[in-house]
């Protein structure tokens, strides 16, 4: 599968993102030689390869003739390259001659990195006929298939097993298996090259664990690991720079050594606050190579909690009348809580000890239910509003879906443990209450009576819906309009009305709807009619049932899908191609927005995707945001303006305290939940400056100023510019403070990539 829609839909708009990033291996160390040396001989490009369809273990062989094979791009998949719609078996051989003058590159001659980037979906990887390397599984593993379509192939080759043949012709030969979607190698260039002894040091500043003290500081920790099998010693030195002031504000230096494939377990304390950054260098004793490693420091600016009772979250909620109701009073406070209400229907009951209220949605009216939590301290009350009627999504849906943690491998019981998260570690309390599960949980055949139900990872559908209702949290599910999901899973197609009513009947709140292969079903240039054919069908068949079902359209901003995506049912619809964690991605999909936020209103969202923040691997390896913290804060910041969908896609049970802080900000979780609806328009965008501004209800505004350059900078705005008055109050949502009266302009002073975000009045 693809995390773009590109090459699964030949039409698309291309998003290009990719190809710039670099691959995994320069994020994560940057290796300086010590003579500066960089030059053709560390690294041979493999830009093409001979191809085939089929699959014939002979084609492993180096001497096998295949001089008849098509010649592909081995950076660009084969659907694109003539083989549209090709899914199955598949076989690269990309020829290479390896010099032997490569080995005077590298201190330490006793390895050959074959770098293959990614590959769609699985591969085994030959040299010379001998295996060295596979990632994810061959539908005929006795495990069963599994996609690992983004992780990196970067196989390392022994050299004294004698397996290259230097200054003649090699064959890295990949069998691969497409389940769906692209297929084979779609990223980055892949190369041969000889890793220096350093290499093997993962230097990887990002992986860093933190822990805030009282005193404003931060302890870091970070575990320092050798993957080689030989000695690393050498110097490290640590530089804390202070952006803001442009001082080195402490450096270390300590000698250390690590065993091979062992780790070291480092700290320090350092301070917190924004524009702190630490330099990390260490130099190998032995060739004095040198690794390098940036890491900007986390800070949180949310303070914490009252201990006496809050009320947050929406302050609306859409129902259609008669179908089934759940809900999660979201509140704060030293426990325990109780909860109360005024004016609730008839129907419908409070438990007093959850805050949850169930039962059936009243007649159509607007009913205004006055809330009251307290607890020892004291006691607080709000007025919320049951909107019962046809509209759905009142206020920008929020929550966890499955994808950007686990990707495919989701199971029934890593969502269990999202939900039971989100309310025990007070994200719940703040308005995150759904739970959708993403692609990953279909079973692989309908029942004879095409009944669609859950893999063996998702025994009981039901069951999970209701332990998730139990908890006053809403109940998510993915499916596609074509015959396969983006995940080579069972879609809809064919099925729309009876998977409706099993999704009824399992207690579905939320339905997301991905294209995917229904490309297939569409002419090449797909036409309006043609796009809106198969939302309308699941649209039509999901209002038929007697429950209230959220209905999230992605097909990637197809068509204006703004324009036409409410005709169909839908509340939300996905804008772009999919989002990565790197800051590219969020200017495609979130900075990109401006042109579009007047179509926003309530129950029309635009969505721009799912938030990548906290600890995320789509299926691979979980590892933290390659965000920075300020990218973070300008993510979240900007979808609060954009009225966004705010979905988390990480893996909860591993919420560090920088997330955590980042996603409890009731007062930047009410600038997107505000019941107006409206999204912020651009008013500025210059100078590597952008003013974002949004109406809120009751006249207020919000207003996200972001430095978009790359160094920390400071301006002026003038007011008039941002459609303000002369004399106004503002406030400091993200310190939730009050900075007072202002007069004609604010002024920031902020780091690379970084945001200030306002309440005025
Ligand atoms: C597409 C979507 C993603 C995710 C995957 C699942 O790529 O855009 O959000 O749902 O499919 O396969």
């Amino acid at each position: 599968m693809l995390e773009i829609p590109a090459p699964k839909l030949m039409h698309s708009p291309a998003p290009t993102f990719w190809r710039r990033l670099a691959p995994l291996a320069a994020l994560l160390l940057s290796l300086v030689g010590a003579a500066g040396a960089a030059n053709t001989m560390d690294r041979i490009d493999l830009p093409q390869a001979r191809f085939s369809t089929g699959d014939n273990m002979a084609w492993r062989e180096p001497d096998f003739d295949d001089s008849g094979w098509k010649l592909l791009n081995t950076t660009q998949a084969y659907e694109g390259q003539g083989y549209e719609g090709y899914d199955g078996y598949s076989w690269y051989r990309i020829h290479v001659v390896i010099p032997s003058a490569l080995k005077l590159s590298t201190d330490w001659p006793e390895r050959l990195r074959v770098y293959l980037s990614a590959i769609d979906d699985a591969d085994e990887t030959y040299l010379n006929g001998v295996r060295i390397g596979a990632t994810g599984r061959m539908p005929s593993d006795p495990l069963g298939y599994e996609t690992r379509w983004d992780s990196p192939r970067d196989y390392a080759v022994d050299l004294r097993s004698g397996l290259v043949r230097w200054d003649r012709d090699n064959v890295i030969a990949v069998r691969v298996y497409d389940g769906g979607g692209g297929g084979g190698f779609y990223k980055d260039m892949p190369y041969l090259a000889m890793p220096h002894r350093v290499d093997g040091l993962q230097l990887d500043a990002g992986q860093a664990r933190y822990h805030f003290l009282a005193d404003g500081r931060v302890q870091a920790r970070l575990d320092l690991r050798n993957n080689y099998p030989v000695l690393q010693r050498g110097v490290l030195q640590t530089e804390v720079f202070d952006l803001v002031s442009g001082r080195v504000l402490e450096s270390g230096k300590r000698s250390i050594t690590i065993a091979a494939e062992k780790s070291l377990d480092l700290q320090w304390i350092w301070p917190a606050r924004p524009g702190i950054q630490v330099r990390y260098r260490f130099v190998d004793a032995r060739s004095g190579r040198i690794a390098t490693a940036t890491h900007d420091l986390p800070y949180r600016l949310t303070p914490p909690d009252a201990p006496t009772p809050a009320l947050h979250g929406a302050q609306l909620l859409g129902m259609r009348p008669g179908t089934p109701l759940h809900y999660r009073i979201a509140a704060t406070g030293r426990l325990p809580l109780h909860f109360s209400a005024q004016g609730l229907p008839e129907g419908l009951k409070l438990n007093p000890l959850s805050g949850v209220i169930s039962g059936t949605t009243p007649a159509a009216g607007s009913y205004k239910v006055q809330l009251q939590v307290r607890n020892a301290l004291g006691s607080t009350k709000r007025v919320w509003t049951l909107v019962a009627g046809e509209q759905l999504a009142l206020t920008p849906p929020m929550g966890w879906n499955s994808w950007n943690a686990y990707g495919l491998n989701v199971t029934d019981e890593l969502v269990r443990k999202a939900a039971q998260f989100l309310i025990d570690k007070g994200l719940a309390a703040k308005g995150w209450n759904s739970v959708n599960i993403d692609d990953g949980w279909e079973a692989p055949e309908r029942r004879a009576d095409g009944e669609m139900m859950g893999n063996a990872r998702f025994p009981d559908m039901k069951a999970l819906g209701d332990f998730l209702h139990e908890r006053g949290l809403h109940f998510g599910i993915y499916s596609s309009p074509g015959a396969t999901t983006c995940g080579g899973y069972l879609g809809s197609l064919g099925h729309e009305f009876q998977d409706a009513a099993s999704y009824a009947r399992w207690g579905v709140d939320y339905l997301k709807y991905d294209l995917c292969s229904y490309a297939a079903n569409m002419s090449k240039t797909p036409t309006l009619d043609e796009h809106r054919k198969p939302y309308q069908l699941m649209g039509e068949a999901i209002s038929r049932q007697p429950r209230s079902m959220v209905y999230s359209l992605c097909q990637y901003g197809e068509q204006q899908v703004w324009t036409w995506g409410a005709s169909v049912g839908g509340v939300a619809w996905r804008m772009t191609g999919d989002i990565a964690d790197n800051w590219n991605s969020v200017l495609e999909t979130g900075f990109s927005q401006a042109p579009h936020t007047r179509f926003v209103a309530p129950g029309r969202w635009n969505d721009p995707d799912m938030l990548v923040v906290g600890q995320l691997g789509w299926g691979d390896k979980l590892r933290p945001s390659r965000l920075t913290p300020d990218e973070q804060y300008s993510h979240i910041s900007l979808w609060s303006l954009l009225a966004a969908p705010l979905l988390l896609g990480n893996d909860l049970p591993n919420l560090d305290e920088f997330t955590l802080s980042l996603l409890t900000n009731h007062e930047v979780i009410a600038i997107n939940q505000d019941a107006l609806g409206k999204a912020a328009q651009r008013v500025l965008n210059q100078d590597d400056w952008q003013v974002w501004v949004k109406e809120l209800e009751g006249g207020a505004k919000a207003v996200g100023i972001f430095n978009m350059g790359s160094s920390f900078r400071s301006t002026r705005i003038e007011s008039n510019r941002m459609g303000l008055e002369n004399r106004f109050q503002l406030r400091d949502a993200w310190r939730q403070k009050d900075l007072g009266l202002q007069s004609k302009h604010i002024s920031v002073n902020l780091p690379a990539h970084g945001v200030m975000l306002f309440v005025v009045k």
